[in-house]
C-alpha cells in the first residue's frame, strides 16, 4: 500500500450546478489530504493536452465544448491508494449508468456531464498533475488528523 497523489477536476457542470462544496465535501470527508486547488478555465490547448487519449475520437469536440464551457476546480488529493479510491468514489463514466452512492451516480445523467474527473492509474495522475499544476502551487504539509485515517502499515 502506499500513499499516492492523484488529480480531480470538478466540471464545468459541477460549478454551474453549485455542486463543488458537496462533491469537494465527499472527498474531504473519505480523508484525503489536499495538496492543491485552484478555480480556473480551460482552454482548447489545455483541454487537448488533458484528453490527448482522446483526441482522435468521434466524441472529441462535444468533449472540448464542454470542457471549456465554463470554469473548473482543479485540485490534487493525497491519501492511500488515492488513486482508485477517487475513481471508486466517481462510480462509471455514465451518471445514468453509475451506482448510487458514487458521486456520478447520486448527481450525474449524463455520459458526458459527468461532473468530474479523476486521475486512471499512477501514470496519468502524474502527467495530469503536471500539466494542471507548477510544482510552487503544490503545497506540502503535516496533517494534524493524519494519524486517524489510516493506520501507520497503510501509509
Ligand atoms: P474522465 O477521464 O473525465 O475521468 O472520465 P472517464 O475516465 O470515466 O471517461 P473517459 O472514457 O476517459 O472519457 C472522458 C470524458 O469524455 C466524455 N465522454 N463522452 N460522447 C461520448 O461517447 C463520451 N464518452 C466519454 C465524458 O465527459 C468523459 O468523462
Ligand atoms: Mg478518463
Amino acid at each position: 500500500m502506499a500513499i499516492e497523489r492523484t488529480f480531480v477536476l470538478l466540471k464545468p457542470d459541477a460549478v454551474q450546478r453549485r455542486l463543488v462544496g458537496e462533491i469537494y465535501s465527499r472527498l474531504e470527508r473519505k480523508g484525503l489530504k489536499t495538496v492543491g486547488l485552484k478555480l480556473i478555465q480551460v482552454t482548447p490547448e489545455l483541454a487537448r493536452k488533458h484528453y490527448e487519449e482522446h483526441i482522435t475520437k468521434k466524441f472529441y469536440p462535444d468533449l472540448e465544448e464542454f470542457i471549456t464551457s465554463a470554469p473548473v476546480v482543479a485540485m490534487v488529493l493525497e491519501g492511500p491508494e488515492a488513486i482508485k479510491v477517487v475513481r471508486a468514489m466517481l462510480g462509471c463514466t455514465n451518471g445514468r449508468e453509475a451506482p448510487l452512492g458514487t458521486i456520478r451516480g447520486d448527481f450525474g445523467s449524463s455520459q458526458q456531464l459527468n461532473l468530474v474527473h479523476g486521475s486512471d492509474g499512477p501514470e496519468a495522475a502524474a502527467r495530469e498533475i503536471g500539466i494542471y499544476f507548477a510544482d510552487n502551487e503544490l503545497v506540502d504539509y503535516e496533517p494534524t488528523l493524519g494519524g486517524w485515517v489510516c493506520a501507520d502499515y497503510e501509509k
